[in-house]
């Protein structure tokens, strides 16, 4: 069975609760226009910042792009909301690197996203010649502007299951000895590979991990008919690897923190004959991980997951502010987000969820 039922189930009355530093997402895509608009109210309800995707179509690119996104972003959310989006810029073969430190400099930006061209939704305008490059990521190494990685290989040749772990040992490694001192962020890492990577790295590298990945398996989108809304990028592995990034995620250790690479498409979107990748979960994200770290007994080292290891890692506050759970009945939250541009599915981590955020 994929989802031992805790002991501590068996008393499921028994309240309790938990109060964490307000948690913060380090990879989410808002989009943008009627989507953003249904979005943003989505993240701010929980999270204190998020590092905003740049993968919107055209791509943000320029400082003065991340600039006008930040202000749509701002429009976006409901009043009373501190949510601080956190910009990112998209980099190209042809990013000015006076540009991007120009960006960093005027507090604009917090970090820059290298999408191998090819590798995902609207990554067509990303990297195909790492060496065209080089001159940005020697200018970011010197300011300290992190680097976030979505770590797969493009090759046709190349297994998709295959292509986290050929990316590190053919891409990521080498370009890491190549710029000494560059910052960054494995994004979204699914294998064991890619957390034994991490841990490796030193202080200079950190990894994201989702919250769906935490949850399914291959076996979630290929078993009993396929299941286009558990389909994302990179693509959920076997078993073993979810249960190594179990462990890492409830490990508390430095190099590991959320992003929950939340990717809201509409449902037509998902469920066609060429479906979009991406799990939307930013609705019901810390419920889903709070049953996930009780279940590895280490409710303990949620905060450092959610609140504590990514400010540090980015070298930012953590948030002042606190959050409080609370355990009690099966959590009710909806199925789906209805937008104007239609209805997204809300991942659905098929267990009943027992802490609600207060
Ligand atoms: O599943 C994914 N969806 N992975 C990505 O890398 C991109 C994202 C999206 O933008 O939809
Ligand atoms: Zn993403």
């Amino acid at each position: 069975m994929l989802w031992p039922v805790p002991r501590a189930r068996a008393n499921a009355r028994a309240m309790h609760r938990i109060t964490l530093r307000r948690p913060d997402d380090w990879h989410l895509h808002l989009r943008d226009g009627a989507m953003l608009r249904a979005m943003a109210p989505e993240s701010a309800r929980h999270f204190g910042r998020a590092i905003i995707m740049p993968n919107l179509v055209p791509p943000v690119v320029t400082g003065a792009e991340a600039r006008a996104y930040r202000d749509r972003i701002l429009a976006a959310l409901p009043e009373g909301h501190a949510f601080t989006p956190l910009m990112t810029l998209y980099l190209t073969e042809a990013t000015d690197p006076q540009d991007v430190i120009a960006a960093h400099q005027a507090g604009l930006i917090t970090a820059v996203k290298l999408y191998p061209a090819g590798a995902t939704t609207n990554s067509a305008s990303g990297v195909r010649d790492i060496d065209k490059v080089r001159g940005v990521l020697d200018a970011m190494a010197e300011a300290a502007i992190p680097l976030c990685v979505h770590g797969e290989v493009v090759d046709a040749d190349v297994d998709i299951f295959d292509r986290e772990a050929v990316f590190i040992d053919t891409v990521l490694d080498p370009l890491r000895r190549d710029t000494p001192g560059l910052r960054v962020v494995m994004e979204h890492i699914t294998t064991r590979r890619g957390v034994d990577y991490a841990r490796s790295g030193g202080p200079d590298l950190g990894a994201t991990i989702t919250t769906h990945h935490l949850v399914i398996n291959r076996n979630a989108i290929l078993a009993g008919g396929i299941k286009p809304h558990y389909y994302c990028l990179p693509v959920a592995k076997r078993e073993e690897h979810r249960l190594a990034l179990r462990a890492a995620a409830a490990s508390g250790e430095a190099c590991f923190f959320l992003g929950t690479d939340s990717a809201p498409h509409v449902d037509p979107l998902k469920e066609q004959a060429c479906g979009c990748a991406g799990c939307f979960t930013a609705t019901n994200t810390l419920s889903i991980l709070a049953e996930i770290f009780e279940q590895e007994g280490a409710l303990d080292k949620l905060e450092a997951f959610v609140s504590l290891n990514g400010p540090a890692f980015y070298r930012l506050p953590a948030s002042a502010d606190v959050i409080t759970l609370e355990k009690g009945d099966p959590v009710a939250y909806p199925a789906k987000i209805d937008t104007e541009d239609g209805p997204v599915t809300v991942f659905d981590p098929m267990m009943p969820l027992h802490w609600r955020v207060l």
